[in-house]
């Protein structure tokens, strides 16, 4: 089995079962747990075609994923590589979306910017009943870079997008639920159950079936503007706003924006 740092990988019954295992930044997505996303989703399981899914949570009981990672954000302002960065990102996330076999994301708690664009990239969502959904870049004085201004309009239309991405409020489950940002809301102990029924009974379909379901229903997209997204994060974040929105919550204090 392949070797990684920051996810814990177990397989049981052709179900692979990942954590994003930060604890301490709340399963932030920094550069190295990004590349072996990457790894596990584009290399390492891309040709297993006995698997039947992918479960994906984050290590502990208070986060899913609490975003990228705003520490090393503040490099990406000095070096102006925004774009890059979120091209690389939506890379990844693109890799999920199109995997093979299905992706449940196990939402056990915060699941903010990256990490509810991540969310968003499975191909289902299922909620325990204490997570929390929002895109809050604007806090930070950026936007959504990991696909989330394409994939939160695909999920709970335009109104509701753009209040949460202007707003960077925060979804409770239910809220979610409702939304159908979510496909479930459970007690915590019922919802890994509930991902693993919807797997068992995928397992029992035929797998070519399944794959070439994934692909049509994703080619419903194709005219989502990934790169226009990338464009415009690499201009927010090569402001002085984001450094400063950036440096604000290393800080922990309120950002004091200039809109420059
Ligand atoms: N990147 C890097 N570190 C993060 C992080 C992120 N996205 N989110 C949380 N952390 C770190 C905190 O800096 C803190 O580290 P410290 O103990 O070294 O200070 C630790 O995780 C715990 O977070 P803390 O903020 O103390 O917990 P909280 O319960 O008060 O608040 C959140 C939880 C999720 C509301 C808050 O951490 C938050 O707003 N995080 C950023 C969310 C965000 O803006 N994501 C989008 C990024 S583009």
């Amino acid at each position: 089995m392949p070797n990684y740092e920051n996810l814990l990988v177990e397989e049981a019954n052709n179900i692979l079962h990942v954590t994003i295992n930060r604890p301490k930044a709340l399963n932030a997505l920094n550069q190295q747990t990004m590349r072996e996303l990457a790894a596990l989703f584009g290399t390492d399981y891309a040709n297993r075609k006995d698997l039947t899914g992918v479960l994906l949570t984050g290590s502990g009981d208070r986060s899913f994923v609490a975003g990228a990672d705003i520490k090393e954000f503040l490099g990406v302002a000095a070096s102006g590589s925004g774009e890059d960065m979120a091209r690389k990102g939506q890379d990844v996330f693109f890799l999920i979306e199109r995997f093979h076999r299905p992706v449940i994301a196990l939402v056990n708690g915060f699941a903010l910017g990256g990490g509810c664009e991540l969310a968003m990239a499975c191909h289902m969502r299922i909620a325990v009943e204490t997570a929390r959904f929002g895109q809050p870049e604007v806090n930070l004085g950026i936007i959504p870079g990991y696909g989330g201004t394409q994939r939160l309009n695909q999920l709970i239309g335009k109104g509701k997008a753009i209040e949460l991405t202007l707003t960077g409020n925060m979804l409770n489950a239910v809220e979610a639920n409702h939304l159908g940002l979510v496909n479930y809301c459970l007690p915590a102990d019922e919802a890994r159950a509930k991902a693993l029924e919807l797997l068992q009974t995928i397992s029992t379909k035929g797998p070519v079936a399944i794959e070439e379901s994934i692909k049509a229903i994703n080619a419903y997209y194709a005219s989502s503007d990934f790169e226009a997204e990338a464009s415009a994060f690499g201009r927010a974040a090569g402001t002085k706003d984001f450094a400063e929105g950036a440096a604000a919550f290393v800080e922990k204090r309120a950002a004091n924006f200039k809109g420059e």
